[in-house]
This record gives C-alpha cells, structure tokens and sequence, in this order.
C-alpha cells in the first residue's frame, strides 16, 4: 500500500511522517463542561495540549504544524470568552516564545490582521520576526481565520493585479490564488486532526485541504497527547492517497 505524499519525509519507522499536519484544537468547552469546570479551564488545558502538540510533532519529525487558534467566527462568542482566549494567546506568545525559538520553531500567522488589537498584532508579529530563521519546526498560528474569508482576501489581491495591468485574466489560475494566499510557501495540509469526535472542517484551510487526509480522533482537545498524535498518524499511514491518479500497482 503507498501513502506516500511528494511532501512526505522519511522517518526511523519506515513510515513517511507527513510533512504539514493541521489541527482543529475542538472540545475545550466539552471537556470542562464534563467535570463542572467553567470553558476558561478547558481553553487553559487546551494551551498545555497545544505545547504537547509541538513538543511531538517536532520530535516526530513533521515540518509543518498548522493550528486553528482562533476562527473569524469565534468572535460571535460571548466577550468574557474572547477577552479569555486573547489573554492565553498572549499569554502564550510571552511565555513559550522563548523556549520554541530555542527549539528552533519557526512561527508564521494566517488570517485577517486588520481590525486585530495592536498589543495582539505587536506579538504575533514580534514571534514571527524573532524566530523567522528557525527550521527545525514551522508552526503556522490560524489566528482571526477563515479559509472563506483568505480566498477572498486571495481574489482581491489578483484583482489589484489585473486592475492595475501587472496581470491579465487569463492568468487568474488555480497557482495563481494559491500563490496569493496567506502564506504561499506553505505546502498544502498532508493530514488535519480534529479532535472531539465532530467531523466537519469549519471554514479551515478549504483552498489547501483538496487532497488532504483527515482524522477525527474521539478525545478533546485538553486530552490530546503524543499517543493521540501517533493514533492519527497510524491512521494516515493506512490510508493510500492517490491525488486523483490511479493506486499504485501491486509492488510498484
Ligand atoms: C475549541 O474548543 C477551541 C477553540 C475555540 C480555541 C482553541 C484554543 C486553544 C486550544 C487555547 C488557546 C490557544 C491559543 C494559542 C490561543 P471549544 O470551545 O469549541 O469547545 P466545545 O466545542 O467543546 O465548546
């Protein structure tokens, strides 16, 4: 059976680690609510998951680690809520920064900028500069996002282009948006996890996950360790992806 991505790296195993792998971080609110805890504890857990997250993902050899921090949706949540999420975030960035810039992680945002506060957008930015030279592992921070709302933002800046004569219509191609989102060099999601059992993408990196595998794993999110990450790798590793050509034949 072939899974291998072009994308793929080799690793110890014998199996090709993926070389992006993205998650939706979903169940926070579920975990606390089973043991009467209120959401904020559950979005707490959920920062001391996401460092277990980037601990195994960089030990396992993957070179992309995409997360869904914060949808352009969650802004429709109550405030009490936003303002709790905004101080793990930045709490976040100041207190982990150090350490995954000495691990050698590289941190990239996507998603809307503008209309964010200036102290958040002072450290997202602050993170991005301090650790632009890093290789080790790129984690990319799904901020402010929707995969909606970055083809759109995409569409626009093509449309600039055309409008002021730097392109013609003609050259509006599929490469073309694709190198006109986000983050262009950010190869398209191998696997997504999403954790707590729902499965759906909510809005999450749709241009990048046409040949993406995806991986619902049944535990919430403050539960996820490096044994649920290599559970969805394990399943990755069964699937056989074929990017629309034909299987591989038998022992070729
Ligand atoms: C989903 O749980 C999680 C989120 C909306 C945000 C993810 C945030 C974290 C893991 C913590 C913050 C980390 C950073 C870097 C900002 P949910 O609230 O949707 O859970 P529920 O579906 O059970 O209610």
């Amino acid at each position: 059976m072939s899974n291998v991505a072009a994308s793929a790296t080799p690793s110890v195993s014998g199996f090709d680690v993926p070389r992006h792998v993205a998650i939706i971080m979903d169940g926070n609110g579920r975990w606390a609510a089973s043991r009467g805890l209120p959401r904020s504890e559950g979005h707490r857990r959920g920062v001391e998951a996401l460092r277990r997250a980037v601990r195994a993902a960089g030990d396992l050899g993957v070179k992309y680690l995409t997360i869904f921090s914060f949808s352009a949706e969650n802004w429709t949540r109550p405030a009490s809520e936003i303002r709790d999420l905004m101080g793990l975030l930045k709490r976040f960035i100041r207190n982990d920064l150090a350490e995954l810039h000495s691990n050698g992680v590289r941190v990239r945002i996507i998603g809307e900028r503008e209309g964010l506060s200036p102290d958040i957008l002072g450290l997202l930015q602050e993170a991005e500069e301090l650790t632009r030279a890093n290789q080790n592992l790129t984690l990319v921070v799904a901020f402010n996002y929707g995969g909606r709302q970055e083809i759109a933002r995409a569409a626009r800046r093509l449309a600039i282009e055309v409008s002021e004569g730097r392109m013609t219509p003609d050259q509006v191609t599929a490469d073309a948006i694709g190198g006109a989102l986000d983050l262009p060099e950010l190869p398209d999601p191998d696997l997504i996890i999403r954790t707590s059992g729902e499965q759906r993408l909510s809005n999450f990196l749709l241009w990048q996950s046409a040949y993406t595998e995806f991986v619902f794993l049944p535990v919430h999110w403050p539960d996820f360790d490096r044994a649920a990450l290599e559970s969805a790798l394990s399943e990755f590793y069964r699937r056989e992806r074929r990017f629309g050509g034909l299987a591989a034949q038998a022992g070729g």
